[in-house]
């Protein structure tokens, strides 16, 4: 059985899918391991690293998937539009496992099935207790959090703890969170560290207990329709313009007191809901800074740009692309080990073959193609 490990080809992303530690695990479970020279560089790891682990390595692409069964990738393989086309190169019948991005990129999951590839989403892993470990959105969403409140502070041209000192007090920076999901919840316990006054908004009851027991305010419009805002599958639902209203005229009260505003909301195969108007950033004091995590799913902010710094009335909007990937090191270690205990969970013990179980949950939410079809139901035409 060969595993063969990509080098990442798109623009922003540094992280790789494979560490010298899952290698050595995939070796164990019988494997042979291909990685592409200089997959590891930018997430810090050498091909020496991957060799001394007891991987080959191959020096261009098509060399490390010739003959794999699996191959690893973080984002999804780019199309002969985008620059080169890494779909056409993997061998047919192999199981492609990544971040695949189906909703944002529907029509490659008919391209998979054309191509004779296996494709497997991860970030379709159900969220069941025995899929945690595997659970990439997590794994990145908490140092996504982590990393927006450090860019804030990069950012803010004030302090973020209260500091007093005989020349005056610096007052504490006041922060609010806005999506106290995983990164939410990191970013509220990150601001909370370096000292500053937090609170936070979400549209899941659950959420109230978590975002209080870290130490911050939740701020929300509590009614009927917030109550059932949540699915079994423990995301947020769109919610009605009714309520966007009432939200919206809480927040626009709210975020004029606020430095630093930290955007986090999702809802999942959405375009993200606008949280931030125009007019409430011109409400924000001077030197106020809102980092929008959700830029690449359309922004919680209309004015803040994908991939860029800007200033608009007075307030820098970061809107950094790909921000796991600025702690490539840490998210390239956490996505690696999601996908070995997902790679492990395909493999026989016994023959050390791949023995995929199609009927088995995490493969069924996770499975967009198999033999030439689109099996996955969200997404058959
Ligand atoms: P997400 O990335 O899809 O969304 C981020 C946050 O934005 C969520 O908390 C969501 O409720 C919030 N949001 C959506 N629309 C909003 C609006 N209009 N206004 C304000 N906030 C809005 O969600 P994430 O972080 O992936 O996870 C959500 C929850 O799922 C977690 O907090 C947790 O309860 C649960 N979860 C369960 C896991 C498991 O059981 N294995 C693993 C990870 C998360």
């Amino acid at each position: 059985m060969k595993i063969g490990i990509l080098k990442e080809r798109r623009a922003h992303e540094k992280r790789c899918a494979a560490t010298p530690e899952t290698v050595k695990k995939y070796i164990g479970l019988g494997a042979e391991v291909v990685v592409e020279a200089g997959a590891g560089v930018a997430a810090s790891i050498s091909d020496a690293a991957f060799e001394a682990a007891g991987a080959k390595i191959a020096a261009d692409a098509a060399a490390t998937v010739a003959g794999a069964d699996v191959v690893l990738k973080v984002q999804r393989p780019m199309t002969a539009a985008e620059g080169a086309d890494e779909l056409a190169q993997l061998p047919k019948g192999t199981t492609l496992i990544a971040i695949l991005n189906p909703h944002g990129a529907k029509e490659q999951v008919g391209a998979y099935a054309a191509a004779g590839v296996d494709a497997m989403a991860m970030e379709l892993v159900p969220r069941i207790s025995r899929a945690q470990s595997m659970d990439v959105l997590s794994s990145q969403a908490n140092l996504a959090g982590y990393k927006a409140v450090i860019d804030a502070a990069a950012e803010f041209n004030r302090a973020f703890p209260m500091m007093m000192t005989a020349a005056g007090t610096v007052a504490p920076a006041r922060v609010l969170v806005m999506g106290a999901g995983v990164a939410g919840l990191q970013a509220i316990a990150t601001a909370r560290r370096l000292g500053a006054i937090v609170s936070a908004t979400d549209v899941r009851p659950a959420s109230k207990e978590q975002v209080k027991s870290l130490g911050a305010t939740f701020v929300a419009v509590e009614d009927d329709e917030f109550k059932q805002a949540e699915t079994t599958a423990g995301y947020a639902k769109p919610m009605s313009e009714a309520y966007q209203a009432k939200q919206a005229a809480l927040i626009a009260e709210n975020i004029q007191k606020q430095d630093i505003v930290i955007t986090t909301a999702l809802i999942p195969g959405r375009k993200a809901p606008v949280l931030v108007t125009e007019e409430m950033v011109k409400s924000m004091k001077a030197g106020s800074v809102i980092v929008d995590l959700a830029v690449e799913q359309g922004g919680n902010c209309p004015l803040s740009e994908l991939g860029k710094v800007v200033e608009k009335h007075g307030v820098k909007l970061v809107g950094h692309a790909n921000v796991p990937s600025r702690l490539s090191a840490d998210s390239t270690a956490l996505y690696a080990k999601n996908l070995l205990n997902f790679v492990t969970l395909l493999i026989d013990k016994e023959s050390k073959q791949l023995k995929i179980n199609w009927e088995d949950e995490i493969v069924k939410g996770v499975a967009l193609t198999k033999g030439g079809q689109v099996i996955h139901p969200n997404f058959q035409a």
